[in-house]
């Protein structure tokens, strides 16, 4: 066994007793080098785990294909055990801690025989940075770890920061596939059985246990467990927010920048927005994050957003030259790709990337596929995961320690009917509303059906780690902390609208930029702007659509209009929401609520 490259009592405490527990054949501390990642890259292609791409077309990218039922995130065994169930809320699975400290003990005794623990110490945020929380993976997966060390910080420096006394997130993780002697591993080993699934989350003493699944959120507990489940509880107690969101950044023509925050449901292209590229001349997109920031205030009283990632696991099908240009060179190289398209000269192809399919390939199930064999050749939840540096429109400030002073928030979501264009919320109280009532059409990010309407307050619904009802109280309370003018300006967008023949009526991408120059004409005082019912909206010629090819200016009239009948719908549909909160609903919220509904009954 490797000697614990640490001094931190606790740490090797901790590693000691799941060494105990989980009985792997070797325990291997994760160093976070080039080196290293190459060894256990070649040590995949070897075991048939990654498929090397072709260097050429894809230097030092591999392709993995996961298991047919590890596809996604697993919102249906992901559990928030708190010691109570009230302060998990009824949008979480609740389960006892006891018993499922019990069950899963249960689970993980044995379950890395015959493999190598990984013991992965990683820091969310840029390391030294106050704002960093560290966090300790032990997993039996080569490919989480790899995985790892693109989406975070990772490695012998974290433990240097971590020092002898430094407090960590532990983070427990295996595929529950333990190898019989002599037994051939599976390219993609995990519990094949959903119900034996389990990603667990204790809030009271902040830890995690995932077991079962290998892909995405379920295994790199850095990102949704910690960044966002507990990260959340942490940051209710301590005066902060864990969001997620995007953090990007505009320039004006004249050289202005604002940075915005923005939270839209999984796959609803928050990567595609974060690093967009403005049709509009003169305007300019970069990056700091592309799904979760890391909030507070800051000492001149302003929200300053910190990205705790360092990579993007990005949905491929859908990112292509016209969507995404920035994200496709992102994944140029170094990246690890899971669920495409093999083509026949080692290169990746997922649908609608906006270059044409290879005559074969081999799908992301390990079929020879053709385009027209009448199946997807890319899971729809299929994913790159790249280096952040790499992205071409990186912002300047991306590792700024201290993180980047907020101008705007933007809530949104799929709504075919109904959510104007855009919309700003007339007060914070306003604002929070809005993103208390987001809505979304489900997609393939998380397993269950596709394309109906959820409610899923600042997309957070499934990453929130306590109750959703004292979750919305903490962003009211965020007024109390600063002045209110030092507040970012809220707004909601919706660039999904369909017509009758379901047809989207906004271009979206790129000409997303229209929208977001009326924001920061708003925040500068210029915009052209109407006050309505539901908020203040742009009047019918103040989003710039000058060069729009095929666009129909009545169409921007329908996109700023106030849909009186749809809206009182909408209060029906957003009141059955908040009976679920019972007396967790903040006064200030149901205020909103009914100020809006005296609004639109004039
Ligand atoms: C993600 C998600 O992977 O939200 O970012 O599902
Ligand atoms: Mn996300």
């Amino acid at each position: 066994m490797q000697r614990a490259p640490t001094k931190n009592k606790k740490l090797r405490a901790w590693v000691d007793e799941n060494v105990k527990l989980c009985k792997p054949d070797k325990v291997y501390w994760c160093n976070g080098s080039k080196k290293e990642y190459q060894e256990l890259c070649d040590a995949m292609v070897q075991s048939g785990t990654f498929i090397k791409l072709d260097e050429k077309k894809r230097p030092g990218c591999y392709l993995a294909r996961s298991h047919v039922s590890d596809v996604a995130r697993v919102e249906d065994r992901t559990y928030i055990a708190s010691a109570k169930q009230e302060d998990a809320g009824p949008t979480n699975n609740w389960t006892d801690p006891v018993e499922l400290r019990k069950k899963l003990t249960g689970f993980f005794d044995g379950c890395m025989k015959g493999r190598t623990m990984y013991v992965i110490p990683f820091s969310m945020g840029p390391l030294g940075s106050p704002v960093a929380k560290i966090g300790i993976e032990i997993t039996d997966s080569p490919y989480v770890v790899v995985n790892m060390r693109i989406m975070t910080r990772m490695g012998k420096k974290v433990l240097k920061a971590l020092g002898a006394d430094g407090e960590f997130i532990p983070c427990l993780h295996s595929v529950g596939a333990p190898l019989k002697e002599g037994e051939k591993d599976a390219a993609w080993p995990c519990v094949p059985d959903p119900a034996n699934k389990y990603i667990a989350h204790f809030p009271e003493t902040r830890e995690i246990w995932s077991f079962g699944s290998g892909y995405g959120g379920n295994a790199l507990l850095g990102k949704k467990c910690l960044a966002l489940r507990i990260a959340s509880v942490m940051a209710k107690s301590e005066g902060w927010m864990a969001e997620h969101m995007l953090i990007l950044c505009l320039t004006n023509p004249e050289g202005k920048k604002f940075y915005v925050g923005a939270a839209f449901p999984s796959a609803c292209g928050k990567t595609n927005l974060a690093m967009m590229r403005p049709s509009l001349k003169g305007w300019k997109v970069t990056c700091l994050g592309d799904d979760i920031a890391w909030i507070r205030v800051g000492q001149d009283g302003r929200l300053y957003a910190v990205n705790p990632e360092a990579g993007f696991f990005g949905v491929a099908p859908g990112t292509s030259k016209a969507s995404n240009p920035n994200a496709l060179k992102a994944a140029r190289k170094n990246t690890i790709f899971t669920n495409v398209v093999l083509t026949p000269d080692g290169d990746v192809w997922w649908e609608d990337m906006g270059v044409p399919p290879p005559a074969k390939g081999i799908d992301w199930q390990g079929n020879e596929w053709t385009p027209d064999c009448g199946r997807k050749g890319a899971h729809a939840n299929s994913r790159f995961t790249a280096p952040a540096k790499q992205c071409p429109v990186i912002d300047e400030d991306w590792e700024n320690p201290d993180g980047v002073p907020l101008s705007a928030f933007l809530f949104g979501g799929r709504r075919p009917s109904t959510i104007p264009l855009v919309n700003e919320a007339y007060s914070w109280e306003h604002g929070v509303f809005m993103g208390a009532t987001a809505g979304s059409e489900t997609t393939a990010a998380a397993i269950g059906q596709a394309g109906v309407l959820r409610r899923d307050p600042f997309a957070m619904l499934p990453f929130c780690g306590y109750n959703m009802g004292d979750y919305i109280a903490h962003w009211m309370s965020m007024a109390g902390r600063t002045q209110r003018d030092k507040l970012p300006r809220i707004f909601f967008v919706n660039w999904f609208r369909k017509d009758e023949n379901g047809k989207f009526m906004w271009p979206g991408y790129g000409d997303n930029s229209r929208v977001l120059k009326w924001i920061c004409e708003r925040i500068e005082g210029t915009a052209k702007s109407v006050e309505t019912p539901i908020g203040c909206l742009p009047t019918e010629d103040a989003i710039d659509i000058k060069g729009l090819k095929k666009f129909k200016a009545d169409t921007i009239k329908q996109l700023v209009a106030v849909d009186k009948e749809g809206w009182l719908k909408e209060l029906q549909s957003i009141e059955e929401f908040f009976s679920k909160f019972g007396d967790k609903v903040p006064p200030a919220l149901k205020s909103e609520l009914n100020s809006l509904r005296s609004r639109l009954q004039k």
